[in-house]
């Protein structure tokens, strides 16, 4: 076992004005000017938002958990990364936060889009929703405005905003013990909301879930991706999660986690049951699937 990881909300709310850094760069820039670096911005819709080139990752235990990587995510564009448990997935999400740094290569995030104060470039979704149990929904949500250096005018309508994009107006009074699981993750979204990122790192957020509340989950966050044209990365290791959000599907290798396969998924059906249930659905997870199995060789139980 490495050293007991940093605490994600925490570490994740620290971005740019938190930490004093200059917009316009990223938060740890600071610490390792050399790999995170901001790339022309771009009038284009869709230019790049994230560039990773030759990245890697080896542990102080000497774990190689990663790479190389070669990516590239344009923005407004859904991406979900999927692999099998242990294969870089967390490592990679954390890299492009610029809460990790690689041990090679470099990182490249497209340049903020908005001066706002208390507005970030990147809002991470984490597996725990990691909410404060003494805090309410309003309060939580408001932890990363709370974090910038100075106060935020419009703090109190950001949050009803947030709230109100996930669907949880009516309990912004609400303490997290009242909530079921997934309003919490409902209020780790809005958190991630409030600070108005352009790229959304989402790390097997609805994992924990049954079966309806992650359909649902993944019905709003569509939803929420079309009306709010995040660029959004999402790590899953479930094939049907996958191809049902995504408009490009990243199939990972077992460690060291690298680019192993690739999907566009295109379809016809615009997104939503009918989707799920449709022919052209279970085809591409078959496809994907298939791609996927060589990544659980040698794995007990697999
Ligand atoms: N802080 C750490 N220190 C040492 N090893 C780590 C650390 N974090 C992850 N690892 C190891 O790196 C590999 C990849 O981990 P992770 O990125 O969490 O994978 P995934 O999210 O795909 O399950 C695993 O073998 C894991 O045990
Ligand atoms: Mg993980």
């Amino acid at each position: 076992m490495g050293p007991a990881p940093p605490h994600p909300a925490l570490r994740a709310d620290l971005s740019p004005v938190g930490r004093g850094v200059p917009r316009g760069t990223i938060a740890l820039s600071k610490i390792q000017p050399s790999m995170v670096e901001s790339i022309v911005p771009e009038t284009d819709a869709r230019g790049p938002a994230v560039r990773l080139r030759g990245v890697t990752k080896t542990y102080d235990s000497g774990v190689m958990a990663l790479g190389p990587l070669d990516l590239d995510v344009k923005r407004g564009e859904f991406v979900s990364l999927l692999g099998p448990s242990g294969c870089g997935k967390s490592t990679a999400l954390r890299i492009i936060a610029g809460l990790a740094a690689p041990s090679t290569g470099t990182v490249e995030l497209a340049h903020h889009d908005t001066e706002r104060r208390g507005s970030h470039r990147i809002g991470f979704v984490f597996q725990e929703p990691t909410l404060m149990p003494w805090a309410t929904v309003r309060d939580n949500v408001r932890l990363p405005l709370k974090l910038a250096r100075a106060p935020v005018a419009d703090a109190e309508m950001r949050i009803d905003a947030a709230l109100d994009q996930v669907g949880l107006a009516e309990f912004a009074g609400a303490y997290p013990r009242e909530l079921s699981g997934g309003m919490k993750m409902r209020v780790s979204l809005a958190r991630a909301l409030v600070t108005d990122p352009d790229i959304l790192l989402m790390d097997e957020p609805f994992a924990a879930l049954d079966e309806i509340t992650r359909f649902r989950l993944n019905n709003d966050l569509l939803s929420l991706w079309r009306d709010l044209h995040k660029t959004v990365i999402f790590v899953t290791h479930s094939v049907f999660e996958s191809v049902y959000l995504s408009e490009r599907v990243i199939v990972m290798t077992a460690r060291p986690g690298r680019i192993g396969a690739e999907f566009r998924i295109a379809s016809a059906e615009p997104r939503g049951e009918e989707f799920r249930t449709s022919a052209e659905y279970a085809a591409f997870c078959r496809e994907v699937s298939h791609a996927l199995a060589p990544s659980y060789k040698g794995q007990a139980g697999a």
